[in-house]
């Protein structure tokens, strides 16, 4: 496992985060018993996983905490949000302490590395900035908070429109956003900034659908094709894609996501979700892995680069074909 530093917080976690949401849900939406994700919790701590990210809304705070219990609270970091776009969300500092103090509880520690503000709509972020970051503030001071992070609604607002703003309030250590072989946009509108301001990134909405399911990703290109956004001759084709696998490049579509985000600089750690440990250990290597050929990343600047909104599905939905930006 390769570590590396979250911007300028100097907590050092694994290049590869365990996202214990998304789809996925540790195995939860699979039918999986709660033992059987808090095994594979443990393997991906045992396989050198120090990250993991977890959620309110995520309802596997519990599972976390049962894993990790028994491994040196040193040795891990963890994760968490407090939902802010959906119609129950938190309305002032109060109500975002008093959902907290329930995470701690529920992962079984006294602390948390991040507390990300979730999905904040770009609508939503001078209230957050006015009612809630005081109370976010003292709840660091009071050592239940390490580091305060904020995470955008990618289907909401692809184009970053949040956290432009957010990277230039420096109050925000961390963020969350999504980044993908087909929706590029952060190369351009984020990671310059956030490099310049040393802000340690989380990346979300890497695989998620388009390319975890062939027939979907087929019926994407099929519609961009359709809209002249890429050519007729790849939406002829059976894997789409098929240009990134060969013997110097990616071994699958999943590993050409996880290896073509891993290498963007300004990327710190790439958040994978699964239910399987074999899809566990196949991620942890990829991201693990080299970047992909050269002649392959420029391929996708150039026939990608100009999408915006693609794969950055909402849960458990079908596919949201983005625009042309
Ligand atoms: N802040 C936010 O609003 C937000 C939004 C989305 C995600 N997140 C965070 O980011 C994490 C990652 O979520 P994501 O949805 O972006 O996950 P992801 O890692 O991009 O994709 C996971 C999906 O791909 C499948 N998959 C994973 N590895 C695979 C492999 N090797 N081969 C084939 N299929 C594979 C998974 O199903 P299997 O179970 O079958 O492996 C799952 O359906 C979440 O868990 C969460 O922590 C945050």
């Amino acid at each position: 496992m390769n570590y590396t530093t979250l911007g300028d917080t100097g907590l050092k976690v694994s290049v590869a985060g365990l996202g214990c949401g998304g789809n996925s849900r540790l195995g939860m939406r699979a039918g999986k018993t709660e033992s059987e994700s808090v095994r594979l919790v443990k393997v991906a701590y045992d396989l050198g996983v120090t990250l993991f990210d977890t959620a309110e809304s995520y309802k596997t705070a519990p599972i976390v905490g049962k894993a990790l219990k028994e491994y040196d609270r040193q040795t891990f970091a963890i994760s968490t949000k407090c939902n802010i776009g959906g119609a129950n969300s938190p309305r002032n500092g109060s109500d975002v302490v008093k959902k907290l103090e329930d995470g701690l509880n529920e992962l079984q520690t006294d602390y948390v590395d991040i507390l990300h503000m979730h999905g904040v709509h770009p609508t939503r972020y001078e209230q957050v900035m006015q009612d809630i970051l005081p109370a976010l503030e003292k709840a660091k001071t009071d050592g239940k908070v390490k580091f305060l992070g904020i995470t955008e609604t990618s289907p909401n607002d692809p184009t970053h429109e949040m956290l432009m703003r957010a990277v230039d309030d420096q109050v925000w250590s961390v963020v969350m956003l999504g980044y993908n072989m087909m929706n590029q946009t952060a190369r351009e509108k984020l990671f310059p900034n956030i490099l310049n301001k040393k802000i340690g990134t989380l990346l979300m909405f890497v695989v998620r659908n388009i390319f975890s399911q062939p027939e979907y990703l087929r019926k994407t290109i099929k519609q961009l094709a359709n809209e002249g956004k890429v050519s007729d001759a790849m939406a002829k084709k059976d894997n789409p894609l098929d240009f990134l696998i060969h013997d110097s490049g990616a071994k699958s579509l999943t590993d050409a996501a996880y290896r073509f985000v891993r290498h963007e600089p300004g990327v710190d750690v790439v958040l994978f979700g699964t239910g399987t440990e074999e899809h566990l250990r196949e991620n942890i290597n990829s991201i693990n892995g080299g970047p992909l050929p050269a002649d392959d990343i420029e391929r996708l600047h150039r026939i990608f680069g100009g999408l915006v909104g693609i794969g950055f599905d909402l849960p458990d939905k079908g596919s949201s074909i983005g625009v042309i930006k």
